[in-house]
């Protein structure tokens, strides 16, 4: 019977989280963190320490990777440990307008959110240069190992960028590595580390010639596109697309005789020669996919969700990565949820609320304010919830550590996990009579995204809110349950 499966699916759930949290906690990189006692978690002066106490889950190592006149790249780093081999790091790219971020491939693949602005994106995709137009909401996959460069296009606006930034091809260098194609004294061109009369050779210019052109860029990786003082990139992007395909090519596959040993052409040949090993037919580059033009997977008064897997976009499938956006209106929450197959990172695009993520054997892991930029992150089996502020709607986008569709497991609310498994086994679970365990699992009417205010002190609570409140007791008491069970069974 469904309910069966389900009491044992959360059993598993559980069993698994435990083992999971056990060996992360073992980590030392994680490091010691100190638990609130009972009565910090009541009352208000409790919430003030446990907030600042306890970011366990929100990603606050951040590192400025590029500035400059024209822009900065900031990276906020994921979470590296023992459950976290490759972890996921977030970029946020932002671009002054008339300014290019130079042509490089990277160690990392990345999904490219346009957060605001409007961006031409040029890759090469199976050996020819395509360059997208891209605009609020788009996204857009680079492999790993895939030249491409980033203009803002826009005259008067800002380009605000956010990426995945997926490790898993990574050399483990450092955050991430960038091979800049382009530049001069900053950045170098990988170009630069080679002899100057090979590469004098190879470009079948002088080397006074070639010298000329790699040490005049001195503005950084991101450059304005200014017209009276045209630099090397600006006149780069005058050339017709063709041309520019010519010279990009040119730029890095010129070596190959030269110093078969170099790694450059290799790399390259690990991401165009396995894509040209799929024939000779012209392939069409994957278009970008707005995410705005979508409609909303679940909607109620209280807000919305969407989530795109590898079906909607099947660029997504390359990298495992799946990608939702939700909003929250004033004060409403999230249910406590589940995610069964995927680790989670969210961004806070606008607004303000709490993340509460639950240990596996029902201990508060993280309760903590995030507002827009904030860059959290949920791990794979561990129970969690958003909640808005009451002081307007709150909306975070992200990433999810699988293609394929995350199904989350709802903890609370008409469509939860205790719905599909109440029966007597579930009232013998709580130690209570089943009529009073259905007068709290009934209470919540709605589904997904619930009308809470209970679990945002310090304010007063009501009397449905408190019961509301109980069902997360309820919810927490339960996991400690299934917890203790499978300890025991286990002995
Ligand atoms: C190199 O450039 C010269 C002209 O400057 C040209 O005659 C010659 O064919 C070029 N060689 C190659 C291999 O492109
Ligand atoms: C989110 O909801 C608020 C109203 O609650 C609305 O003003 C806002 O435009 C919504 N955001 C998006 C991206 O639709
Ligand atoms: C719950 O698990 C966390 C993480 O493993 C641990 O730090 C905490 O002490 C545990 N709490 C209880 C009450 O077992």
């Amino acid at each position: 019977m469904g309910k069966r499966r389900a009491l044992l699916l959360l059993a598993l759930v559980v069993c698994h989280a435990v083992a999971v949290v056990s060996g992360y906690y073992g980590d030392p990189e994680a490091g010691e963190r100190r638990r609130p006692t009972e009565e910090e978690e009541e009352g208000e002066e409790g919430w003030r320490e446990r907030e600042e106490g306890e970011r366990l889950f929100l990603l606050q190592d951040s590192k400025q990777v590029v500035k400059t006149d024209a822009g900065e790249m900031k990276v906020v780093r994921g979470f590296h440990g023992r459950i976290m081999k490759n972890p996921m790091h977030i970029g946020f790219i932002t671009m002054e307008p008339q300014s290019l971020f130079i042509p490089q491939y990277l160690d990392c693949s990345l999904i490219i959110f346009i957060r605001r602005g409007e961006a031409r994106l040029g890759s090469i995709y199976k050996d020819e240069l395509v360059e997208k137009r891209l605009k609020t909401g788009d996204l857009y996959r680079i492999s790993a190992g895939s030249p491409f460069y980033l203009i803002n296009t826009a005259d008067g606006q800002r380009l605000h960028v956010i990426s995945s930034i997926d490790t898993s091809e990574s050399l483990g260098l450092g955050t991430l590595q960038s091979f800049y194609i382009g530049g001069g004294t900053y950045p170098t061109s990988v170009l630069a580390g080679f002899d100057p009369q090979t590469l004098a050779t190879a470009f079948n210019v002088s080397v006074e010639e070639l010298q000329d052109v790699m040490s005049r860029q001195q503005s950084g990786p991101i450059v304005y596109l200014d017209s009276h003082s045209p630099s090397v990139w600006t006149q780069f992007l005058r050339l017709k697309e063709h041309e520019r395909l010519a010279q990009l090519k040119r730029m890095v596959q010129y070596e190959e005789e030269e110093q078969p040993t170099w790694s450059l052409r290799k790399l390259l040949n690990s991401v165009f020669g396995e894509e040209n090993n799929e024939g000779n037919k012209r392939s069409k580059s994957p278009d970008s996919y707005n995410i705005y033009d979508r409609k909303p997977d679940f909607r109620n008064n209280y807000g919305w969700s969407m989530a795109l897997d590898d079906s909607d976009y099947p660029p997504l499938r390359s990298s495992g990565i799946g990608i939702y956006l939700v909003n929250l209106t004033a004060g409403s929450m999230m249910a406590p949820h589940v995610n069964p197959t995927a680790t989670e990172y969210g961004i806070v695009l606008r607004g303000s609320g709490t993340i509460q993520i639950v240990f596996p054997n029902g201990t508060s892991a993280m309760k903590a304010k995030v507002s827009e930029g904030d860059v959290f992150w949920v791990p794979r089996y561990f129970p969690f919830c958003q909640i808005a502020s009451r002081s307007g709607p709150f909306e975070f986008f992200g990433f999810t550590t699988s293609a394929r569709k995350n199904r989350p497991q709802f903890l609370a609310g008409r469509n939860s996990v205790l719905q599909s498994m109440r029966g007597s086994e579930l009232a013998a679970a709580f130690g209570v009579n089943e009529e009073r365990l259905w007068e709290i699992i009934d209470a919540q009417r709605e589904a997904v995204i619930l009308p809470s205010a209970s679990a945002a002190p310090p304010d007063k609570l009501t009397r449905g809110e408190e019961e509301e409140w109980m069902q997360n007791k309820v919810i927490t008491k339960m996991m400690r349950s299934f917890g203790n069970e499978m300890i025991m069974g286990f002995d």
